[in-house]
C-alpha cells in the first residue's frame, strides 16, 4: 500500500463541480458534492480500447457521461430516484429532431404563461416554501411548470429537457444561497434576484443552455439504475474493467437535502418524512428521522472493522464530546455501509479491474478520521493489489482536510484477518 503526494498541495477550483458548470451537459444541475469531470478525464482519456465503466455512486452521472463521450460504456447507479431520472437524462442521446421540438415547446410554453392562458399547478409541499421563493417568483413558477405539462408529452424527450431547463430556473429565482457547502437560505432572506428581472428571459436560456448541451451527443453509450450499491449484483450485469467514482464522504452531507427544491417540484418528494427515510436509505445518510435512528443503531457482528477505524471511533466516542456517541455510530455505520459495499463490488469486477475512488477524509472533534486509509485497508483485506492514495487537492481552509485518489486492482479474493465488530460501538479508550 502507498501513498503518493504530488508537489504543492492546493484547493484547485478546477477540480470541483465548479469546473463543471461551463462544460456542457456537465453543467446543467449544479451538485456541491459532483467531482470535477476534469479528474475524470484525466483517468478516462489516456485508455485506448472500449472499456465497461462503472459509477456505483452516479450523483450527477458525470462518470457515466464522460466515458460515453470517450466512446466507452458507462453504467451507473444511484439510490436516489431524482437523480437516476437526471443521470438517464444527462446521458441520452438526443436527435435534431427533438432539439428542435422541444425549442418550439419552450416557445409555446412562454407564450402561454404571458398569456395567463395556462392552469398552474400547485405549489409543491416544501415546508416554509416562502422561504425559498417570494409570491411572484411561485406563481411563475407554477404557471411555469403547468405549461411544460401542457406543452409536452409525459415521459417524452422533449419533457426531460424542458424539466431539466426548469430545475434550473427554480434555483435561480429562489433565495437558495450557495456559499455553503448544503443549500441554505440567504441570511437577509430576501429574494437575491430583483423582481423586475425577466423571468421568462431565465427561462428561454436556461432552455438554450441545455439544448447545447443535448446537440453534444456522446459516442458511447450511457447506462443509468436504481441501484443499491451495498447488492451491486442486483442492479447491473458484469464485468467492469475500470470503476471511477466519488462515493458520499463521512461528512454528514445530505444529498435529500441538497437536492429537495427539485425533488419536490418534479414529484420525487411529497413530505418531510419520506426525505428522512431516503436519506437513512444512502450511505452516510443523517437529515431528519436518520439523525434520531442512529441512537439506536447498533453494528453488526458479521461486519468486519480495520484496527484503524477501532481508534478513530474511540477517539470520537469520548465521554468529552457532546454528542460523540452518535457521531461514533454515524461513523461505524458509513464503514459498515462502505464493507458492503465493497464485498458487493468485487462480485461484479474484472480479473485486472482498476478502481478508482475519489474521497476526502473528516475531522469529528478533533480526531482525524483517515478515511483513505481505512478504504486502502478494507480493499487490501479483500485481495486488491498495487493499493495507492494519492492526495489531489486540499479541501478547504483546514489544514487536514484533503482528497484523495484511492486507487487499487482486483486480482482475486485473500483471506483476511481482521476482528469482527462487537455490537456496540465502542466506548471511550480514556483521554485525549
Ligand atoms: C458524492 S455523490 C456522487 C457525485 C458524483 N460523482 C457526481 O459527479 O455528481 C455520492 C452519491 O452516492 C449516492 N448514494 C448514497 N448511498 C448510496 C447507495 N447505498 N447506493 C447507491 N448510491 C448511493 C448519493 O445519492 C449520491 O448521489
Amino acid at each position: 500500500m502507498s501513498v503518493v503526494t504530488k508537489g504543492r498541495i492546493r484547493q484547485r477550483a478546477d477540480l470541483t463541480y465548479k469546473f463543471n458548470m461551463t462544460s456542457g451537459r456537465h453543467g446543467w444541475l449544479r451538485l456541491t458534492p459532483a467531482y470535477s469531470v476534469k479528474v475524470v478525464e484525466e483517468l478516462i482519456a489516456r485508455l485506448d480500447d472500449p472499456l465497461r465503466v462503472l459509477d456505483p455512486f452516479c450523483g450527477t452521472a458525470t462518470t457515466a457521461l464522460c466515458a460515453a463521450y470517450h466512446g466507452h460504456e458507462g453504467v451507473t447507479t444511484d439510490i436516489n430516484p431524482f437523480l437516476v431520472w437526471f443521470g438517464q437524462v444527462k446521458t441520452a442521446h438526443y436527435s435534431d429532431a427533438t432539439i428542435a421540438s422541444t425549442r418550439r415547446a419552450c416557445a409555446h410554453v412562454l407564450e402561454a404563461v404571458k398569456r395567463g392562458t395556462v392552469e398552474p399547478v400547485k405549489p409543491p409541499p416544501i415546508h416554509n416554501i416562502t422561504r425559498w421563493w417570494c409570491s411572484d417568483a411561485l406563481q411563475f413558477l407554477c404557471a411555469l411548470k403547468g405549461g411544460i405539462e401542457r406543452e409536452s408529452e409525459e415521459d417524452s424527450a422533449e419533457r426531460d429537457l424542458l424539466m431539466v431547463a426548469f430545475c434550473r430556473t427554480l434555483i435561480k429565482l429562489s433565495n437558495a444561497a450557495f456559499n455553503h457547502q448544503s443549500m441554505s437560505y440567504k441570511e437577509d432572506r430576501q429574494l437575491t434576484i430583483p423582481f423586475d428581472v425577466d423571468v421568462s428571459g431565465v427561462f428561454a436560456e436556461d432552455t438554450r443552455f441545455v439544448l447545447r448541451g443535448a446537440e453534444a451527443n456522446p459516442r458511447g453509450v450511457a447506462s443509468v439504475s436504481f441501484g443499491d450499491a451495498r447488492c451491486l449484483s442486483d442492479a447491473v450485469a458484469d464485468p467492469f474493467d475500470l470503476v471511477i467514482t466519488s462515493p458520499p464522504y463521512a461528512n454528514r452531507m445530505s444529498y435529500i437535502r441538497e437536492l429537495r427544491p427539485y425533488m419536490y417540484w418534479l414529484g420525487f418528494l411529497d413530505c418531510g418524512r419520506d426525505a428522512g427515510e431516503l436519506d437513512w436509505s444512502a450511505i452516510g445518510g443523517t437529515w431528519g428521522v436518520a439523525t434520531s435512528r442512529l441512537t439506536d443503531w447498533e453494528r453488526s457482528t458479521e461486519s468486519l472493522v480495520p484496527p484503524l477505524l477501532e481508534v478513530a471511533l474511540s477517539g470520537i466516542a469520548h465521554s468529552a464530546n457532546k454528542n460523540g456517541k452518535i457521531l461514533a455510530n454515524y461513523v461505524a455505520r458509513y464503514f459498515e455501509d462502505l464493507w458492503k459495499h465493497f464485498n458487493s463490488l468485487i462480485t461484479v469486477l474484472s480479473d485486472g479491474g482498476e478502481l478508482h475512488y475519489i474521497v476526502g477524509n473528516s475531522t469529528f472533534y478533533g480526531v482525524l478520521l483517515p478515511v483513505e486509509r481505512i478504504y486502502a485497508a478494507m480493499l487490501e483485506q479483500l485481495g486488491f493489489e498495487d493499493i495507492k492514495y494519492q492526495i489531489i487537492r486540499k479541501r478547504n481552509s483546514k489544514k487536514e482536510l484533503f482528497e484523495f485518489d484511492v486507487s487499487a486492482r482486483w486480482s482475486g479474493p485473500k483471506s483476511g484477518t481482521w476482528p469482527r465488530a462487537t455490537k456496540n460501538a465502542p466506548t471511550s479508550m480514556g483521554e485525549d
